[in-house]
């Protein structure tokens, strides 16, 4: 059995990423995609996927930053982007959960975002917090060629249609082995197969049982295992299908 965690933000766990590197390894994780946050961050990402040969980032500025937005980072996205272990612009997206101040500059920093994942012709990961209508009428709108992800996907089954329809992805993380996450619950067990990634989102949302700790790549397991008995169809199911999904949508 082989996993992909596609959204795994290992610069932020507490120790060493070797030490997670190694038990994800353990645990049938082959591949780890590390998204990217804001600039500071890059070059710390951008060394771990450096490092370890099945270690892959992204690049992009995170919405609750879009303030530190400016005219540096669509050039500085461009030049690091060709790195080859770049595999998307991520993760961006619209955040209204924590603070819908500057909303407008979201939205701003989300479409140029897009503009530039477009015109490297690389896929998006998009952080979606509460702003279901907002992100996809953006995306209507401004996306040309990027294959889009919704990661940590928050949606109901109908939005879920709504994006399988478009041909986008969405990744379900820890939250669906919650006992009361019964919209998500739902979404695993309608989502089309083909359109369905995983990953953790660590060091945040560890599934059960280990919920409320720090949350770390080997544990997607336990993910995969609890959407596998939500469609009721083996395990190995899940992990091929998500596995050739990964590869195929950030060519792995
Ligand atoms: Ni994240």
């Amino acid at each position: 059995m082989e996993l992909i965690d596609t959204h795994a933000h290992i610069d932020m766990l507490e120790g060493y990423a070797e030490y997670y590197i190694a038990q994800a390894a353990e645990n049938n994780v082959s591949k780890i995609i590390i998204p990217g946050i804001e600039a500071e961050g890059f070059p710390v990402i951008i060394e771990i996927a450096e490092r370890f040969k099945n270690i892959f980032f992204e690049l992009g500025l995170f919405p609750s930053e879009a303030l530190k937005w400016n005219d540096d980072y669509p050039e500085l996205i461009k030049e690091l982007a060709q790195n080859p272990k770049c595999v998307g612009i991520g993760e961006i997206g619209l955040d209204y959960h924590w603070d819908k101040s500057f909303i407008d500059k979201q939205k701003e920093v989300f479409i140029k975002q897009i503009e530039i994942a477009n015109s490297l012709n690389l896929p998006i990961t998009v952080h979606d917090r509460d702003a279901h209508e907002d992100v996809l009428e953006i995306i209507d709108k401004y996306n040309d060629n990027s294959e889009i992800i919704f990661h940590c996907f928050s949606g109901d089954a109908d939005f879920m249609k709504e994006i399988t329809k478009r041909g986008y992805y969405l990744a379900i993380g820890g939250v669906v082995t919650f006992k009361k996450a019964e919209v998500l619950k739902e979404v695993a067990r309608e989502v089309p197969l083909d359109k369905l990634l995983l990953e953790t989102d660590a060091p945040y949302l560890a599934p059960v049982p280990f919920r409320g700790k720090e949350n770390q790549p080997a544990y997607i397991k336990y993910t995969a295992e609890e959407i596998a008995k939500i469609k009721n169809i083996p395990v190995e199911t899940i992990a091929e299908a998500t596995t050739k999904n990964a590869e195929k949508v950030f060519r792995l």
